[in-house]
């Protein structure tokens, strides 16, 4: 008998094709996130759930007995909406989609730096308002990108494909703050300084971005204080996760001019946004696009497949994290 699973949100077709012929596939047609107690059903009824970001597998959503499920192939490299401590009591594998998203996101965290810094989305909003007055030497100025100073909080794939990007793309210089130390090769190819503190990073930075993964160990680490360590020019980019920046902090911040503009992706509760920061000139909001390319949700859903098969085959899992 074929493996049961359950993908919970559509996947590019060719993957949902590849799903229904290796398995017993049942999609969410629908395609809006499954409610608490549809989650809590599909432990119980199927060996494989395949969920992304929107889904919220707290330890509530798993049942107490009868889980059926074996493994959770997670749509995406980040996963701190599952609770894995959960799942390992259940004897559940899971696993994620790292590498396969890295340019995508990188590329993502300088449209964000390029956009606020040259106010591109105010720009675009004048001028569809038909409010642009024609060009003039003082119209809408913004901040010079090139040349200056990166601060990466975070260096792994993501932070470090960041990093050279805008080394190598726009010569600026790039600093980091990690909690183990990298490798010294790594920072000699990407031209850049390992500094000792967080504190450090903020002080340097003229952009600061997250690369860092979301859930309790970073919950908030941007916090009031460390926006107020930050440049007073200075702009935050967060392509990582919500939770990683208080929000409230951040419009109080913003508001008081503490620091220039944030170029976000993501948010602590999306897909709910705070009003105060829809009003904002001064920020540019995407809608959790980072991955979203075609080439990336096709490698990503092939990704999960592969996990999935071999798990299903009894080989090791590539992308195993619990
Ligand atoms: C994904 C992401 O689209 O992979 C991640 O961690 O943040 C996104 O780019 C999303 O999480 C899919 O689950």
């Amino acid at each position: 008998m074929r493996p049961r699973v359950i993908v919970t949100r559509r996947w590019p077709a060719t993957v949902e094709q590849l799903l229904s012929q290796r398995f017993d596939t049942t999609f969410n047609r629908h395609d809006t996130p499954l409610t608490s107690n549809e989650l809590r059903a599909a432990f119980r009824d199927f060996e494989a759930v395949l969920p992304t970001v929107s889904d919220h597998l707290s330890a509530a959503v798993f049942p107490e007995a009868k889980v059926r499920t074996k493994v959770i192939a997670n749509f995406g490299v980040g996963f701190s909406h599952i609770d894995t401590d959960a799942a390992r009591k259940h004897g559940i594998v899971v696993t994620n989609t790292p590498g396969v998203l890295t340019d995508c996101t990188a590329d993502i965290a300088m449209c964000l730096m390029l956009s606020v810094a040259r106010r591109a989305g105010e720009g675009e909003r004048q001028l569809r308002a038909g409010e642009w007055p024609g060009w003039c030497p003082t119209h809408m100025i913004g901040s010079k990108v090139s040349g200056k100073t990166l601060g990466v909080v975070g260096m792994g794939r993501i932070g470090k494909a960041t990093a050279r990007r805008a080394r190598f793309g726009f010569g600026m210089d790039v600093v980091f703050y990690n909690r183990s130390k990298v490798d010294d090769e790594e920072i000699v190819a990407i031209e850049a300084r390992q500094l000792s503190s967080l504190e450090e990073v903020l002080a340097e930075a003229d952009f600061v971005s997250l690369h860092c993964p979301g859930g309790a160990e970073n919950r908030q680490l941007i916090n009031a204080s460390r926006l107020a360590a930050m440049k007073r020019g200075a702009f935050l980019i967060n392509t990582a996760r919500g939770d990683v920046v208080d929000q409230n902090a951040l419009i109080d911040a913003l508001m008081r001019g503490e620091i220039a503009g944030a170029g976000l992706d993501v948010f602590d509760g999306e897909p709910q946004i705070p009003e105060p920061l829809k009003h904002m000139e001064n920020v540019v909001l995407l809608p959790h696009l980072g991955s979203a390319t075609k080439e990336t949700r096709v490698a990503m859903g092939m990704r999960a497949v592969e996990n999935l098969v071999a798990f299903f085959d009894g080989r090791p899992v590539p992308d195993r994290i619990v």
